[in-house]
């Protein structure tokens, strides 16, 4: 089974960024956790803070692998070309958010991308990747 997990903008600094909200955590470092937990799953890793790029790599694996969880971070309340091409592939595609995004301004609580998604995880810290792997591995 071949997951990839797309991170957007400003998520390279997870560990380093506004760590009351996201912890102190690198993406990196919870990685290589999960790639321990699920060591029997292919789990790819691609961070961009460019929306061309996480269209291409949409693009790119979205015919091919078995289920992509994506935190496309601020681009999840603005891109219509992400939603765009989520709806274009044919890989089921899980939104996450580290943060209760429901919590938070009232501008974090619209996803564009969410209508195109199997379904969306918020709010359970570095655990919400997690969870959405568990449903990708359930179906
Ligand atoms: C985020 C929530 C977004 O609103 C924000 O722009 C991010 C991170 C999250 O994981 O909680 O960059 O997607």
């Amino acid at each position: 089974m071949k997951i990839q997990i797309i991170n957007g903008p400003n998520l390279n600094l997870l560990g380093v960024r506004e760590k009351s909200i996201y912890g102190d955590a690198s993406f990196e470092s919870y990685l290589v956790e999960l790639r321990k937990r699920y060591s029997n799953i292919d789990i790819e890793y691609y961070q961009s803070n460019v929306e061309g790029e996480i269209i291409n790599k949409l693009h790119q694996i979205g015919f091919e692998y078995d289920g992509i969880v994506i935190n496309a971070g601020a681009y999840t309340h603005t891109s219509i070309a992400i939603a765009d091409a989520i709806a274009a592939i044919n890989t089921p595609v899980i939104e996450v958010h580290i943060s209760n995004v429901y919590k938070r301004e009232e501008f974090r609580h619209h996803s564009m991308l969410a209508a195109s998604c199997r379904g969306v995880i918020a709010g359970f810290g570095m655990d919400s990747y997690r969870l959405a792997i568990e449903n990708l591995i359930l179906k």
